[in-house]
């Protein structure tokens, strides 16, 4: 077994003989996001996936998010070093989900979050993140139906933001879904003075802004600019725990308190700094999509990083 010094030795090392560059979200282990060499949300991470010149692209994330850098990079390898990084919001929607939908409204328009499977993007029109979904959303032809697939929270955001009917898939993410009006309320009376950022993933937000109407929410970059230009001293941090690193880490000076320390990705938490190393070492955990589901996937994908 090595030691944490060695481990980050060989990662150095195998990163620079493979060129390899490894890409981290925001809600993973501290000890990682420090080794990454990009650490950000799913738009950053898939922006840059698509504009690396490494030959190894590594996904310190979730398989979702391997799949998209796949699919924007068929001829790299891409590496999820724990191939059972999952995603319970993922999980909730089928390809023939989305079939099934688009039989029901033949000029409809299917609009996805990224967290979703490639399958699913495949039968996309769209593919949107936390950080465009309104843009996109506001950006397609009134009178045609839209699906919205699979957060519902995120979808009542957009909802809201854009005036506009949406059909909504009724899936969640089990983290932010468990993040409750109460949680918030405890976290506000112990720090009346911290201001709120919100994830639109959160099953509490629609609460929190019966009170507070004008509150952006924000995707988890979005925080990390807001927390940067805000004038505030303090913010909730009101998303999956490892959000705060990162706002530590960047924001150097002001104070982050987590709404929740039981809002916990453990699919986020499943890469760790040896699996990293050891997938670095024998290319393991290798994320392939099929080249006919790549090709249908990547027009909503491209749709998704021209925007916002
Ligand atoms: P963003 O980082 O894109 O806001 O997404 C949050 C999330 O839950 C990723 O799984
Ligand atoms: Fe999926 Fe939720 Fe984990 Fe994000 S936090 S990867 S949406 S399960």
């Amino acid at each position: 077994m090595l030691t944490q010094d060695e481990l980050l030795s060989e990662i150095s090392r195998l990163r620079r003989e493979r060129n390899a560059v490894i890409l981290a979200h925001n809600y993973q282990r501290p000890e990682v996001q420090a080794i990454a060499d990009y650490v950000g949300d799913s738009l950053g991470l898939s922006r840059q996936a698509a504009r690396t010149d490494a030959d190894v692209i590594v996904f310190a994330g979730v398989h979702f998010m391997a799949e998209t850098a796949a699919i924007l990079n068929p001829e790299k390898t891409v590496l999820l070093p724990d191939l059972r990084a999952g995603c319970s919001l993922a999980d909730t929607l089928t390809a023939q989900d989305v079939r099934d939908w688009k039989a029901r409204h033949p000029d409809g328009l299917v609009v996805v979050y990224v967290n979703t499977t490639a399958d699913v993007k495949a039968e996309a029109d769209y593919c949107v993140t936390s950080g465009n979904a309104v843009q996109i959303v506001q950006s397609l032809p009134q009178g045609v139906p839209v699906l919205f697939a699979p957060d519902r929270f995120l979808a009542a955001h957009v909802e809201r933001q854009t005036g506009r009917t949406l059909d909504i898939w009724q899936g969640a993410c089990h983290v932010h879904e468990a993040i409750l009006p109460a949680h918030v309320d405890a976290a506000r009376a112990l720090h009346p003075d911290a201001e709120l950022l919100i994830h639109p993933e959160c099953g509490c937000s629609s609460h929190v802004l019966q009170e507070f109407p004008d509150l952006r929410l924000h995707s988890t970059e979005s925080m990390v600019t807001h927390a940067r230009e805000s004038s505030a001293a303090s913010f909730v941090v009101v998303t999956e725990l490892g959000m705060v690193t990162r706002l530590e880490r960047d924001v150097p000076g002001k104070t982050f308190v987590p709404v929740n320390r039981t809002a916990c990705c453990e699919y986020m938490k499943m890469i760790t700094l040896e699996n990293v190393y050891e997938s670095l070492r024998d290319l393991s955990g290798r994320v392939t999509v099929p080249h006919d589901t790549a090709l249908r996937a990547l027009l909503p994908i491209e749709r998704m990083l021209a925007i916002g």
